[in-house]
């Protein structure tokens, strides 16, 4: 066998020129196999070399597509229904709740706005309950009121989330896939998450502020509280809400029985922020004709624990948007807190002390900075809770 080479002016075969000797021990004990069949490690490693250039087009292909796709399904929200039975015996009344979360308003999201006010429009509703995050940036409460406007003469309640007190930052996309480094009390580690998906400030332990809010969250309270809505930031609270037959077009508030039913509610500011307290429910709790409902922004397993310890009926949270970011069957990657997967987005039972329905909204907005849904179109929710022999 002999190394070899081609003249490139003559075409000819030659010898290829000796190796230097020195360099003999740098090279593969093989050379002169390899040199017998030149041509076909190198083909392999083109054939490779070509599969995996074509691997990495089609990867980028897909992913150009998800992402264009993303931008179109974040503008597809739907209204999701769900039915939670009351234990009939309790002779509550048939209650319907309409959860509005994660709107993250800002400006270019109007079509968000005329969503809603189709709702208001065509679905009927007895109670409405705010979960949280209705700003995308400090520009956005004339379109936060205007969200809001087609419901404010309903009963409502409502929960504040990290963006309603601080506006998003803009972070490097790979920042966002980080695990959480808090750790819910019940001791279950967080899963994978979202270090902070709309980049809110760091918060320390024990919910100490490190900056001052810069979104208008006591105007937009006002607004809230000024149409007679409860705030349920580390609260109680009673309503009395008109019986069922709810709110739209052809069957406003009333429509149904005229009773009142009395809602009893508790919630908690952001446990994004470890700014929740449990509050002590009012009297109205005990009360085996009131309706109990739980509500907080992020749902927390410490949260989620702490509020089914008091037996509500119906716990509701929003902040997981779903994952905003999923993959058909498998679902949400990220839940942005110690939710487990499984529960980014929908009705679920907890497990735990007894068996809470429990309802997470995937919520309706995206951050500015990432303006895309996959396999999470955006979503508000109608609970129906419905009195069943049980
Ligand atoms: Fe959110």
């Amino acid at each position: 066998m002999t190394d070899r080479t081609t003249d490139p002016n003559s075409g000819a075969v030659v010898p290829a020129p000796a190796v230097d000797p020195a360099l003999r021990g740098l090279l593969p004990p093989n050379l002169d196999d390899l040199a017998d069949r030149p041509s076909l490690a190198p083909r392999g490693l083109i054939a490779r070399a070509r599969a995996f250039g074509l691997a990495v087009a089609g990867l980028a292909s897909a992913g150009g597509a998800a992402i264009t796709w993303g931008q179109v399904e974040r503008r597809l929200p739907v209204v999701r229904h769900v039915d939670v039975p009351v234990p009939a015996s309790r002779n509550t009344h048939e209650l319907r709740i309409l959860q509005i979360s994660d709107l993250h308003l800002y400006p270019g999201q109007e079509f968000l706005i005329d969503f809603l006010s189709r709702v208001a429009r065509t679905e009927p509703v007895d109670l409405v309950l705010s979960t949280g995050d209705n700003f995308g940036s400090t520009d956005g409460l004339d379109l936060v009121r205007a969200a809001y406007e087609p419901f404010l003469d309903l009963p409502g309640a409502f929960v504040l989330g990290s963006n309603d007190y601080y506006s998003p930052q803009h972070r490097n996309w790979g920042h966002y896939l980080r695990r959480d480094p808090r750790i819910s009390s019940s001791g279950l580690r967080g899963l994978d998450l979202l270090e902070d998906e709309f980049g809110t400030p760091s918060f320390g332990g024990g919910g100490e502020i490190q900056q001052d809010p810069d979104l208008p969250w006591r105007e937009m309270v006002s607004l809230f509280t000024d149409a007679g809505w409860e705030d349920l930031s580390n609260r109680a609270a009673t309503l009395s809400v008109p019986g069922s037959g709810g709110k739209n077009s052809s069957a406003r508030i009333g429509g149904g029985s005229g009773a009142q039913q009395i809602v009893s509610l508790i919630g908690v500011d952001d446990p994004h922020m470890d700014r929740d307290r449990m509050p002590v429910p009012e009297d109205s709790w005990q009360d085996p004709a009131a309706v109990r409902l739980a509500v907080a922004h992020a749902p927390y397993v410490r949260v989620l624990d702490a509020f089914a310890r008091t037996a509500p009926d119906l716990m509701v949270a929003g902040h997981t948007h779903g994952g905003q970011i999923g993959l058909p069957w498998f679902g949400a990657l990220v839940t942005n807190c110690d939710l487990p997967r499984a529960y980014a987005k929908g009705l679920h039972t907890w497990h735990a002390h007894i068996n809470t329905p429990l309802n997470v909204s995937a919520g309706l907005g995206t951050s500015p900075f990432a303006p895309v849904r996959i396999a999470t179109r955006p979503e508000v929710s109608v609970i129906r809770l419905v009195p069943t022999w049980m």
